[in-house]
């Protein structure tokens, strides 16, 4: 539930609000100090935690509109170069591309994560899922942490099995890639963007010695047969934001999701009762607390007017909030209620526009299918802490608790 104690949201005497200085109370609720901001428009100058001074966007229309705003560039090379400093990807992709480029990539992707291949997991999601609570529920004390258990190896797993690196070193690309996602100062960003990029490459070089049926072995065919349809570095950078997106997200919505049922009893004894319910109770998740908290960087190419702000055109670096949009009044009623029944049309959890979540199927299917499964193995699933000692990721980017403790009776 939101923190409505009062938060210091003032400007200092250049006009910029310090997010950075907010520290851990801004990334465990961060739902006030934006809501604070929005009450005063839709646009405010920010430090964030990652370093970088950005142009915040808060209010559900505000954000909308921005997402589909082609004035708004994804490219780094239009970076101004104080916001150009923070790069934290390997190799060109979606995320970091505008037309034409991004819809070749895209149409090249979509032409394999069909939504056959996704329908064709669905029964190994489920006998994953399954494994991983046999042992979750087999330990003697009946406690567990839920991050540990299954809202990190289930997504690893499933986006290996898509992709088809079986022999991914999990511990060490999950280190890199929270630091990389993280708010490590830009040199050790740096660092683990090269070292993650560089092991990429030689499991890319391996997957090329016998390329399968899988999605990776799909692109490496494709880059090689016509490196005009997909180059080397658009190769990396493909797996890259597979790997990451496909993975870092869902983890956030298994852990916020059961953090939500368990913080709200009156829900998940709904949900229990009534298992139909699943599909809405999961956007329901997405909407109050989703994994992507601010939406991934853009770079204004021309001067926009939000609001009665002009923020200019030079490279500007413009961060639309996804969190505040989705608990906007003038949008979803009542917003800091978790209300599995509500309508949750039109949430922004997954983006909008051309860079729309491409895996959203699949991370729909991964959350219904644990959710499913816990609900059913684990009738007196408990949290195990107080919830104000659950430690939250820091930085914009991802919302999501690093660890749940739970107990199961
Ligand atoms: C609950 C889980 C997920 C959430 C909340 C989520 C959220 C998002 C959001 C908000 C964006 C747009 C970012 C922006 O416009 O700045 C996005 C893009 C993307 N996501 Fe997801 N995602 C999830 C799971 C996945 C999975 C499982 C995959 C792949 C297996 C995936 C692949 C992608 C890709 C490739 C893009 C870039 C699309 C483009 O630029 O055209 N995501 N995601």
């Amino acid at each position: 539930m939101a923190d409505h104690s009062v938060v210091d949201t003032t400007a200092d005497e250049h006009g910029i609000v310090d997010l950075a200085a907010m520290g851990e109370r801004f990334s465990r609720d961060p739902y006030p100090v934006y809501a604070a901001l929005r009450a005063r428009g839709p646009v405010h100058r920010v430090r964030t935690p990652e370093g970088p001074l950005a142009w915040l966007v808060v209010g559900h229309r505000a954000v909308r509109d921005l997402l589909g705003d082609e004035r708004l560039s994804k490219a780094w090379a239009n970076a101004s170069p104080e916001a150009g400093t923070n790069v934290v990807s390997a190799g060109t992709h979606m995320l970091v591309a505008d037309p034409p480029d991004h819809t070749r990539l895209r149409k090249l992707i979509a032409k394999e994560f069909t939504p056959r291949r996704v329908a064709a997991l669905e029964p190994r999601v489920r006998e994953i899922t399954d494994a991983l609570l046999d042992a979750m529920l087999a330990r003697p004390d009946g406690r567990a942490d839920l991050v540990e258990s299954l809202a990190f190896p289930l997504p690893i797993s499933v986006i290996c099995e898509l992709l088809g690196v079986p022999s991914l070193d999990r511990e060490r690309f999950r280190a890199w890639s929270d630091e990389v996602l993280g708010t490590a100062p830009a040199d050790q960003k740096a660092t683990s963007v090269r070292t993650l990029g560089g092991y990429l490459v030689q499991l890319l070089e391996r997957c090329r010695e016998d390329p399968g049926d899988d999605l990776l072995g799909a692109l490496v065919r494709t880059s090689d047969e016509d490196g005009d349809q997909l180059s080397s570095d658009e190769l990396l950078g493909m797996a890259w934001l597979l790997l990451i997106a496909g993975y870092e997200t869902t983890v956030s919505l298994l852990a916020n999701g059961t953090l939500a049922l368990l913080r709200h009893p009156d829900q998940l004894a709904a949900l229990r009762a009534d298992p139909s319910l699943i599909e809405g109770a999961v956007e329901e998740m997405l909407r109050y607390d989703g994994p992507v908290e601010v939406s991934t960087y853009r770079f204004t190419t021309a001067p926009i007017e939000v609001g009665g702000t002009v923020i200019p055109g030079d490279g500007q670096l413009v961060l639309p909030v996804l969190a505040d949009a989705d608990r906007d009044p003038e949008r979803f009623p009542d917003p800091d209620r978790f209300d599995i029944r509500r309508e949750t049309r039109g949430h922004l959890a997954f983006g909008h526009g051309i860079h729309f979540c491409l895996g959203a199927p699949l991370a729909r299917m991964e959350a219904r299918i644990a959710f499913e499964r816990l609900l059913e193995r684990a009738p007196k699933l408990e949290l195990d802490a107080h919830p104000d000692s659950l430690r939250w990721r820091e930085g914009l980017l991802m919302r999501g608790v690093t660890g749940l403790p739970v107990r199961f009776g």
